[in-house]
């Protein structure tokens, strides 16, 4: 069989770029790459496996020869052009939010439901959202152990979640300040230099944003747990990459930290750093770039029965959204 014909939408993007990076780390087969970007870009060159690719413009034509379509250019853009691509025949992976409800559509992390990649009904497969790509990653290997019933989180997160312009929200502000210029707020509500911010998101009805709902429902799908509770609070902090989450998560059976240590033996994409008398516990700057998870700080929770607190930390442009879209792409 001929090596697919793979496209990138968005290319140019934090996870874009990513996901050249992972092709091209993970050695995937690609016969012909064609990457896709808006008008601003056309034109712009990129470099993959020593060569240069032209970034052209997306439209809806752009994908009579695609196998695989890599979307990453926010929700509007996959609403509008992954059915072009999908009716085009290639299957689309997409980054965003705009499937990842739809009961035909499989919403995949593949250490997790990888089958589920197989033979989407719409030729559509979505990717989680990041946070809840990372804490799955800790909790899935948990809920094999005891039995999963319900999550109290609260993250940790990137700038770069918010995309390139989070990035240069950060670099712009820092600057700033430290010329003792006032900071111009453009991405997040308000400073985020030296600063937290409890708002991923817009604002629902009950008080919680999208995001720390994403949590819930996708959790509820990926791990086919309908009664699966979650209740999570989602917060922007002064990191440039990598999401951490603390969890404090309860189970059917009566847990053991020696136990929920040994679940995570020979579990693929996530590793134990958990020996904090050594300062040994993961850190944004020990993921980023790299494709595990770690999880620490496991400890038995003083409050609730059967309950575990844990600490994970993901790279959330790689995990959280190219590597896991690329895993998908292997599968297939
Ligand atoms: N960043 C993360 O950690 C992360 C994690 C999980 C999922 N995601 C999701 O991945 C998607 C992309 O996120 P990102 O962080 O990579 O954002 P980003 O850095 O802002 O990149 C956006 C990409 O979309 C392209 N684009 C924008 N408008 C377009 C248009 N009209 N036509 C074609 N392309 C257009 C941009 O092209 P130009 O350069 O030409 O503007 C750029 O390549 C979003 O849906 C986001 O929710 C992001």
């Amino acid at each position: 069989m001929n090596h697919p014909c793979v496209a990138i939408v968005g290319a140019t993007g934090a996870v874009g770029v990513e996901m050249l990076l992972c092709l091209e780390q993970r050695n995937f087969p690609v016969g012909k790459l064609k990457l896709l970007a808006s008008a601003r870009s056309a034109g712009k060159r990129m470099k993959f496996r020593g060569e240069e690719v032209v970034v052209e413009e997306l439209t809806h034509d752009s994908f009579g020869d695609v196998d695989i379509a890599l979307f990453s250019a926010g929700g509007g853009i996959s609403k509008e052009f992954a059915p072009s691509a999908a009716a085009a025949g290639a299957v689309v992976i997409d980054n965003s939010s705009a499937f990842r409800m739809d009961a035909d559509v499989p919403l995949v992390v593949p250490e997790i439901n990888g089958a589920e990649a197989k033979n989407p009904p719409r030729n559509i497969i979505a990717n989680p959202n990041c946070t809840t790509i990372i804490s799955l990653m800790a909790l899935a290997p948990l809920h094999e152990a005891f039995g999963l019933r319900s999550i109290i989180a609260s993250t940790y997160q990137a700038v770069s979640g918010s995309g390139a312009q989070g990035i240069i929200e950060l670099e712009e502000q820092m600057k700033a300040l430290a010329n003792g210029q006032p900071v111009s707020l453009k991405v997040y509500p308000r400073q985020i230099a030296f600063n937290v911010i409890p708002q991923v998101d817009v604002f629902t009805d009950n008080g919680y944003t999208k995001e720390e709902l994403k949590m819930l429902h996708e959790g509820r799908k990926i791990m086919g747990l309908d009664d699966l509770r979650v209740s999570c609070t989602c917060v922007r902090v002064p990191v440039f990459r990598s999401h951490s989450v603390s969890i404090t998560a309860q189970f059917e059976k009566p847990v053991d930290v020696d136990a929920a240590r040994a679940a995570y033996t020979g579990k693929p994409g996530v590793q134990v750093v958990d020996n904090p008398a050594e300062k040994e516990f993961p850190v944004p700057l020990d993921t980023t770039g790299k494709d595990d998870c770690l999880v620490g700080r496991i400890r038995k929770n003083l409050v609730f029965s059967n309950a575990l607190d844990l600490w994970v930390v993901g790279d959330q442009v790689r995990k959280g959204a190219a590597l896991n879209a690329v895993q998908i792409a292997e599968i297939l």
